[in-house]
């Protein structure tokens, strides 16, 4: 279809082109050469829908590969893994008719409680935003276009409609949006999302400083803003502010709401203009790829035309779903050698996940998948002589006391017990109230493992579980996730030693909840979230005030050994450096090995996390090999956000660039000077005196003013009392003129001001 400029249209026609035209699509308008283009779930999994369409997963879809969900892809810490869900999916949604998948999620975990964790990768925004980055680029090299989301401060599922965030400006720019800007600015998604919740008090979905200021203007966002699935209350302001497209569609009460306002001059049609070029190119685009194969063998033959995800692509994609989800299963104990099984050995397992695996969540992500693999079939497949047991069941009738009996006794007369628990019912729309493990589960654990020779425990949750209760009766514990339809197939290859685990946890293991810093304002009161902790979120929280945890983020085993040695950074600029640092697998198996670098610094004026993560690299390395790697810090590796200049700043002073195995341990640092920032801050009258006196040029000229002008007892005072410049340093320029004796004008210190300029 030859495509005309579609802001020549009828001020009608344009805004009709603004809401959807249906549930999945938008709008075609032939006249202008503007075809419908189809946006479907999702992060994981192509949710493609026949008819009954719905955004909370109650009716179904046609097949498609689920692939592990964020939670998982977080864990591995690869890009390469990120990257491969992305292209495979992006194949899926061409064979499918889908011209633009809603997905990443990449908002924070700021509370292991919330719901939508299992969607979304880590709480770290560095991990976040690599991991989406790559999701997005290998998706869209298929022609995909993809939808970065829930911007932004989407950390609950409570109230997820009306609750404000209330997040202060340093938490937003460090915590809550360094994973979308990185996503926008590096790899170019077609659309943003906007989220339900308002940032706040304002709907992010009318949030022009979010959606105009801070994402054309500051990343240079060309794309096209979607609302949430109806998250838009007022459509003229949320346009104003940025947001092109609502979807589901049509809406033509608000169509004609936009039409009204250009006609009452409430709205500039240049703005209606601008969203509706975005839309119609999106749609050229995105059409283009759903319409034509390029590498998958059955695309659908017309554009939009839901097509089918044939049998060859299907069998290749469950061979990769199984792939990448085995490397995002975490090892989190592994005393003894527990792990992995010795081939051929009598083993035990326990648990109605190994014959019902939990390997999705609910709502909108979830995903029909055609296949799926049970770790019970898996085990047997791969040789193991295995009994089973469920041991205990949702099921009301049936003996719970006989259940476990029987899971007991498989367990005594077995070489090893591996017991497979986890949550059942995670789901969008509503966030977990503990972080416990069914009590039948814990019990559960505890009886096989008290005769069972060995026992290792493996965990199916969307987020983290506790383990405490039950985490000493275990010899080995694996976080399996939600690892999606080949769950089965990729735990059995970690539990049998075929893969070797190099999962890294993304998101801490607390001991108690009420040891996450968000413990008391999640999820928040009369409709507000206050986000108290700051910038403290996580383990950067854990870190610095020196808490406990189970398990801190970045931890992870493997079944071989490695070694951290020789560690080298170099300055290469004012607010720059280069990491060098050798990493040799010490062990007797090939592995994978996550470097990560922390930042420590205790420079500038702010409360700085402990550490921060500000590189990662995952390495292979066959027994024996070393290999060294270089990973650049940028200016952003050691900035904060100075609120009050509005801007990055990168502090002089000094850096320590720590290895660690985790947040928790360190095994390698040095500490290096950086020049930073040495423009000076800009003063005004209302500046502190010592922000005055500490300034190149107007200090000294301060300085001399307030001599030139001192009785000689005042000088002599000064000189005696030397505290006097703390004392004064707080007071603001202007009112410091008003104390009595002080012989400076507003003049005076206008004419320093101008010297500055
Ligand atoms: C979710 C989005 C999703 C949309 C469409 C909403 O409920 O928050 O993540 O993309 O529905 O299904």
């Amino acid at each position: 279809m030859q495509q005309s400029d579609p802001a020549a249209l009828p001020l009608e026609k344009k805004a009709s082109l603004l809401s959807g035209g249906d549930f999945w699509s938008t709008r075609a308008l032939d006249e202008a050469g503007v075809p419908a283009v189809v946006l479907t779930d999702g992060p994981h999994g192509v949710r493609r829908q026949r008819a009954g369409a719905d955004h909370l997963g109650f009716h179904a879809s046609e097949p498609a590969t689920c692939f592990p969900p964020a939670v998982a892809v977080g864990s591995s810490w690869d890009t390469e893994v990120a990257a491969r869900v992305g292209a495979a999916l992006g194949r899926e949604a061409r064979a499918l008719g889908v011209g633009v998948l809603l997905g990443p999620g990449v908002n924070i975990k700021r509370s292991p409680l919330c719901g939508r964790n299992f969607e979304y990768y880590s709480e770290d925004p560095l991990l976040s935003g690599v991991l989406g980055a790559a999701f997005v680029r290998a998706l869209q090299a298929q022609g995909v276009g993809a939808t970065v989301k829930h911007f932004a401060a989407n950390n609950q599922e409570t109230n997820r409609m009306r609750v404000s965030a209330d997040v202060d400006e340093r938490t937003l720019r460090e915590i809550y949006l360094p994973a979308f800007e990185r996503v926008v600015t590096e790899a170019r998604p077609a659309a943003v999302m906007a989220a339900y919740n308002r940032l706040n008090g304002v709907p992010a979905s009318q949030h022009s400083r979010l959606l105009t200021d801070i994402l054309r203007a500051e990343w240079g966002f060309e794309g096209v803003v979607v609302s949430d699935w109806g998250a838009v209350g007022d459509r003229v302001a949320a346009l104003a502010a940025g947001l092109d497209l609502q979807m589901p569609g049509p809406d033509t009460a608000n169509d004609a709401a936009i039409v009204r306002a250009v006609h009452d001059g409430v709205l500039a049609e240049a703005v209606v203009d601008a969203s509706v070029r975005r839309v119609a190119e999106l749609a050229a685009t995105a059409h283009a790829a759903a319409a034509g194969p390029a590498g998958a063998t059955d695309a659908s033959e017309a554009a939009g035309t839901v097509g089918a995800v044939g049998d060859a692509l299907a069998a290749e994609h469950h061979a990769l779903a199984r792939e990448l989800a085995a490397d995002c299963v975490v090892l989190l104990k592994n005393e003894g050698n527990a792990l992995p099984l010795v081939e051929g050995s009598r083993v035990a397992v326990v648990g109605e996940f190994a014959v019902d695996p939990q390997f999705q969540g609910g709502g909108s992500s979830l995903v029909n998948a055609p296949c799926v693999d049970t770790p019970l079939a898996a085990l047997r497949a791969l040789g193991h002589t295995v009994t089973y047991a469920a041991g205990c069941t949702q099921d009301q009738a049936l003996d719970p006391e006989a259940l476990r009996e029987e899971a007991v006794r498989v367990a005594r007369e077995a070489e090893v017990a591996v017991v497979f628990v986890g949550l059942r019912g995670e789901t969008e729309g509503s966030d977990r109230e503990d972080l416990e493990l069914p009590a039948e589960q814990v019990e559960l654990v505890r009886a096989v493992a008290a005769v069972a020779a060995r026992t290792v425990v493996v965990v199916s949750a969307g987020g983290v579980v506790s383990l405490e209760g039950w985490h000493d009766d275990a010899d080995a514990i694996v976080a399996g996730w939600l690892l999606g339809q080949a769950a089965g197939g990729a735990l059995s290859d970690v539990l049998s030693g075929v893969v070797n685990p190099s999962g890294r946890l993304a998101e801490s293991i607390p001991l108690r909840l009420a040891d996450n810093p968000s413990y008391l304002t999640f999820p928040g009161e009369a409709g507000h979230v206050r986000y108290g902790e700051g910038v403290m979120v996580g383990y950067r929280h854990y870190e610095t005030v020196g808490r406990a945890v189970r398990y801190p983020f970045g931890h992870g085993l493997s079944y071989t050994t490695f070694s951290t040695g020789e560690l080298a950074v170099d300055v290469t600029g004012d607010d720059t450096a280069t990491v060098r640092v050798t990493v040799t697998n010490t062990g007797d198996r090939a592995g994978k090995h996550v470097v990560q670098v922390y930042v420590a610094t205790a420079a500038g004026p702010v409360r700085r996390p402990a550490r921060e993560l500000r590189a990662f690299t995952k390495l292979a390395l066959l027994p024996g090999e070393s290999r060294t790697v270089e990973l650049p810090l940028d200016r952003r590796a050691f900035a904060y956000y100075d609120v009050e200049q509005s801007r990055w700043a990168v502090a002089p002073g000094s850096y320590t660039v720590q290895i660690g195995e985790s947040a928790g341990r360190v095994v390698a640092e040095q500490t290096v000077t950086l020049t930073g920032d040495t423009t000076a801050v800009a003063l005004s009258l209302d500046s502190a005196l010592g922000d005055w006196l500490a300034h190149p040029v107007a200090g000294p000229l301060l300085q001399q003013a307030l001599s030139a002008g001192a009785t000689e007892e005042q000088r002599r005072g000064s000189e005696a009392n030397g505290d006097l410049i703390h004392m004064i340093a707080s007071i603001p320029a202007r009112q410091f003129l008003h104390f009595p004796g002080i012989t400076l004008s507003t003049d005076d210190l206008t004419r320093i001001l101008e010297t500055t300029r």
